[in-house]
């Protein structure tokens, strides 16, 4: 059991109307997610799961920029794009979009909308450093328990979106392996399960077990959603421990 990581966070917003350029409140809205979700201090935290986890994994908006200036760790660039899809153009600054700052520094967040029907999605450790992060679309950035006015979207509106995709992020598969029964998820404390989940479905059986409907890494509503447990803290860990492919953030 280790220390407290401080991951340093840079948001870029990209966006082509007034609301998709989302207030620093609602940006903030998301950082308090995550730290909560992230240190199981979730409010709707519940003691369902014996194997639920704190994973020591906190998150900050940058103070400086990879020049050495101080920011609020906000870039924000408005586009006539109306969306972006799912092919990374939102990374490249040669395709209209804005790119990340040093990834062995910062985990990059792009907030703009991918169109689709698509939450938000993410890279997974070893990938090219040019495209390193998660995206995620502004209605499901944040969250509409810690604040009003904001551009968010439910039934994912309480920010479990971006948790679900810096599990990614940290190297988390779905919960169901994206297989059948034979696939798994590598992570020994996550019962095994047949598909992907929705909505919130208590009690569902699959592969002969209570499926974790409640972990971040499955389908469910954001409302349904509210424990990692500590085989994923551990496997999130191994890569931000020494020796770790993301040891530098
Ligand atoms: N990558 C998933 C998608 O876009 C995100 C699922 C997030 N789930 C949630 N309850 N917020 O489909
Ligand atoms: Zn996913
Ligand atoms: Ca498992």
């Amino acid at each position: 059991d280790g220390q407290i990581i401080t991951i340093p966070v840079v948001v870029h917003v990209i966006y082509s109307n007034s609301q998709e350029n989302i207030s620093m409140a609602q940006i903030q809205s998301q950082i308090d997610v995550l730290n909560e979700d992230f240190r199981r201090t979730n409010s709707d935290a519940t003691n369902k799961w014996s194997q639920a986890a704190d994973t020591q994994i906190e998150f900050k908006l940058a103070n400086v920029d990879p020049n050495g200036n101080s920011t609020n760790g906000v870039t924000r660039k408005s586009s006539t794009r109306t969306s972006w899809g799912t092919n990374d153009a939102m990374k490249k600054a040669s395709q209209g979009g804005v790119n990340p700052w040093n990834a062995a520094e910062y985990l990059n967040m792009w907030v703009c909308n991918i169109g689709g029907g698509i939450l938000g999605y993410a890279q997974f450790p070893g990938g090219s450093a040019a495209t390193d992060g998660v995206v995620m679309s502004p209605q499901y950035f944040g969250s509409s328990d810690k604040g009003s006015g904001f551009y968010l979207s439910a039934p994912f509106d309480k920010g479990r979106t971006t948790t679900h995709e810096v599990g990614h992020f940290l190297n988390l598969r779905h919960i169901w392996g994206d297989g059948g029964c034979s696939v798994d998820d590598f992570v020994s404390d996550t019962p095994t399960s047949d598909a992907a989940n929705y909505n919130c479905a208590t009690g569902h059986v699959s592969c002969g077990s209570e499926d974790m409907v409640q972990n971040y890494m499955d389908y469910s509503d954001d409302a349904c959603m509210n424990l990692f447990t500590t085989g994923q803290k551990n496997r999130m860990r191994a890569v931000l421990d020494p020796g770790g492919s993301r040891r530098s953030l």
